[in-house]
């Protein structure tokens, strides 16, 4: 897939948690596209190693905790003091915690879950659409999770917090695209990265979680990359408020 080009060259393109995992890869590819790149995340020391690895004089790196909203109002005054807009932003920081059954939930775990996956990426879109509505341009494009889709054991809040951000991705999607701002998600299956871990390493659970799964495997993150890179470019042009499936087909059976 390494030839496909978006249109992308020169575009600023802000990636959340773009140190690890599906962000860094999407940081890669939009290197590759020749944009302009701002990574964010909670640790300096993941930063630095995504920018030495990026490698690239086109990447920016912050340090901000998505959830906080003074961190994001100056993650993002940062950003404006940087570069004359902002093109594209990726919500891709996301996080789970293994949780029973609600009943057995305590309200930390709840907000905990809630306010990284739901809430970060309330206060990113809020400052970034900002920006763009006065540009009169931009994309949107978020990384939500089957999970948010139909409940599964151990995710019952993080599905109920990425259900928050497809439907804040419908809402934003209506209420912005008068002004040119396309506000779009993505929903992966499983996809090989620290964050599910636990469930990929191990062998007996990773093949049955396989079995689910019509075309036989578990996602890299570069399958999610490229329909992120569609949805943010002018290839999904007429395209809002949409979640694209990225599950090898789990859904669809
Ligand atoms: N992997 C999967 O199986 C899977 C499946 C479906 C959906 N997803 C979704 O895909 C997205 C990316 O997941 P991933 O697997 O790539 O995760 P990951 O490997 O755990 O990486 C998470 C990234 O986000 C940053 N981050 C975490 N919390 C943050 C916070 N509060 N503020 C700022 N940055 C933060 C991390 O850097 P620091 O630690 O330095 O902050 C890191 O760069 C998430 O939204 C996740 O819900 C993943």
């Amino acid at each position: 897939m390494g030839d496909i080009t978006y249109g992308l060259e020169g575009k600023i393109a802000v990636v959340t948690g773009g140190s690890r995992g599906i962000g860094l890869e999407i940081a890669h590819e939009l290197v590759r596209q020749k944009a302009r790149v701002v990574i964010c995340g909670r640790k300096q020391e993941n930063l630095d190693a995504a920018a030495a690895e990026l490698g690239s004089e086109n990447v920016m790196t912050f340090q901000a905790h998505i959830a906080k909203e003074g961190e994001v109002e100056e993650l993002f005054r940062r950003i404006m003091e940087a570069y004359p807009g902002i093109d594209i932003l990726i919500n891709n920081v996301g996080m789970n915690l293994m949780t029973p059954a609600i009943p057995d939930t305590d309200f930390t775990m709840w907000q905990k879950i809630i306010e990284t996956n739901l809430n970060g990426t309330y206060l990113c879109s809020r400052a970034a659409s900002r920006v763009m509505r006065a540009q009169g341009r931009g994309a949107i494009v978020n990384v939500s999770s089957i999970a948010g889709r139909k409940a599964s054991p151990a995710m019952g809040i993080y599905g109920i917090a990425k259900a928050g951000v497809e439907m804040l991705t419908r809402v934003m999607a209506s209420e912005l695209a008068q002004s040119g701002v396309r506000v779009n998600a993505v929903a992966p299956g499983m996809v090989r990265t620290d964050f599910s871990k636990p469930f990929w390493s191990n062998p007996d659970l990773c093949s049955h979680i396989v079995k689910t799964i019509p075309l036989g495997r578990i996602a890299e993150p570069m399958d999610v990359v490229h329909p992120v890179l569609f949805l943010a470019s002018e290839a999904s042009a007429f395209i809002t408020g949409q979640t694209i499936l990225v599950d090898g087909g789990a859904t669809a059976v």
